[in-house]
């Protein structure tokens, strides 16, 4: 079958699915929609709906887990707090990448980021019985918000796209001046849009953090991706950006999902500040034994989602970031063909007539990396991924991702090759020719 595909196929299938418009589907109902086309079409889609690394694992971390099989942890319940050959080496991770100082007892593996915010939520969401929840900055990875209706927490949100640099103050206040807000959670750099905060915006968040008294989420799911500047020398500047350089009040996510590729084994690591630990809340009583953050954290929290994470993978995560430490693995170099991609694939849909939707960061173009938006004059995000999938190219919607562009759409540059450049072109010639605007 040729591109485009029938279009009555495709409106069988997306009836069968339980996807009620594409706009609102979610990652993981448009990955199976694609699916079900390409096994139909026999046509490989372009696929730009998911996060998956589309690179090998770091081999430091295979043949640190395959050892650690063979010595029998599989038999063993790790440690609910983390094993310690992890936990120093993340504590020493981000003295050298982040320049920050975190005691390693502070330092907890998850499974995966997702488990990581799911935890936090439950902990730090809980601290004050009179305040509501999160403050999501958006743009945002749209499961996180799920994880907060699924906990019962209300949460606030707001595109930060019009309130970049000193504006972000006066935008934030009006949030936390209604007392409800625990926490507040961005990506840097961010999904869906690729914008990084300036050390100025994170000045400012942290200052207000100190000021209300909120803690700061921060996840570095792209840890040093921004490639424009080059974070990948341990104990050297420049670092990684992160608000914890302006508050106390944070608690980091750090996934070895993207920057390790490490997505398939579901290890991430909680960095909570010394101080939010060590902090005594009464809310906490209401749902842990104990009033003190960290161990509500793991005897309540860890404890009730999983007891720990897989024993192997954090050997596997202690030796990559071992790695990194020791300057013998170079991870930032290691992902940058998500930013060359990035750069054809922008080349690439701008010469057949679309947008890129969050073209800036701040005065500049943005950075090429994991993710790009996308929009086609005309059409809206449910009308535009129809007309992709139909020509075999799949993506999700940032309606999704709370962002106002009702009419973009968000690209993930991981999955697709450079060999598919070719492939994508001939797609994308098809679809402006169906298209003309
Ligand atoms: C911003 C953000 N946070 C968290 C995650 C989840 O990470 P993990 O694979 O460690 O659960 C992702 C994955 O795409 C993400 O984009």
């Amino acid at each position: 079958m040729s591109i485009p595909i029938d279009r009555k196929l495709f409106e069988k299938r997306l009836k069968e699915s339980s996807i009620n418009s594409l706009a609102t589907a979610s990652i993981r109902e448009i990955k199976k929609l694609a699916d079900t086309l390409e096994k139909d079409t026999g046509e490989k889609f372009i696929r730009m709906e998911m996060g998956i690394p589309g690179l090998p694992p770091l081999k430091e971390g295979v043949d640190a887990q395959i050892e650690a099989l063979k010595k029998g942890v599989a038999a063993i319940y790790p440690d609910i707090q983390g094993v310690p050959e992890l936990k120093n080496e993340i504590s020493r991770f981000v003295k050298l990448f982040l320049d920050i100082d975190v005691k390693p007892e502070h330092c907890v593996p998850t499974v995966g980021s997702m488990m990581g915010a799911f935890v936090v939520f439950m902990t730090i969401n809980r601290m004050w019985a009179d305040r509501e929840g999160t403050l999501f900055i958006d743009p945002g990875f749209p499961v996180q918000k799920q994880q907060c209706k699924v906990l019962g927490h209300d949460y606030m949100s707001f595109d930060v796209y019009n309130y970049r640099g000193k504006k972000l103050e006066a935008k934030l206040r009006e949030f936390l001046d209604t007392g409800k807000v625990s926490s507040i959670l961005y990506s840097n750099p961010n999904n869906p849009t690729w914008i990084t905060f300036t050390e100025e915006e994170l000045e400012i968040i942290g200052k207000l953090a100190n000021e209300y008294d909120v803690i700061v989420i921060e996840d570095l799911a792209y840890f040093g991706m921004d490639f424009r500047k080059d974070y990948s020398k341990p104990g050297e500047p420049p670092y990684q950006p992160t608000v914890a350089k302006y508050t106390d009040n944070y608690v980091l996510l750090i996934s070895s999902s993207k920057f390790f590729s490490y997505a398939g084994e579901r290890i991430a690591i909680i960095v909570v500040s010394d101080g939010v630990w060590d902090r005594r809340e009464e809310g906490l009583l209401r749902y842990y034994t104990s009033d003190r953050v960290g161990d509500a954290l793991i005897f309540g929290a860890v404890y009730s989602l999983s007891s720990g994470t897989s024993h192997s993978a954090q050997y596997a995560l202690a030796a990559m970031l071992k790695a990194a430490n020791d300057g013998k693995v170079n991870f930032v170099e290691y992902v940058k063909p998500y930013g060359e991609k990035a750069k054809v694939m922008k080349k690439l849909f701008t010469k057949y007539g679309f947008k890129i939707v969050y073209d800036k960061d701040l005065d500049q173009p943005i950075a090429d990396g994991f993710y790009f938006t996308l929009s086609y004059p005309g059409m809206d995000a449910d009308k535009l991924l129809e007309e992709l999938l139909l020509h075999g190219i799949s993506a999700i919607s940032l309606v999704i991702t709370g962002s106002e562009r009702k009419e973009g759409i968000r690209a993930c540059t991981s999955l697709i090759q450079m060999e598919d450049m070719p492939v994508l072109e001939e797609r994308l010639k098809i679809f402006a020719k169906n298209n003309p605007v």
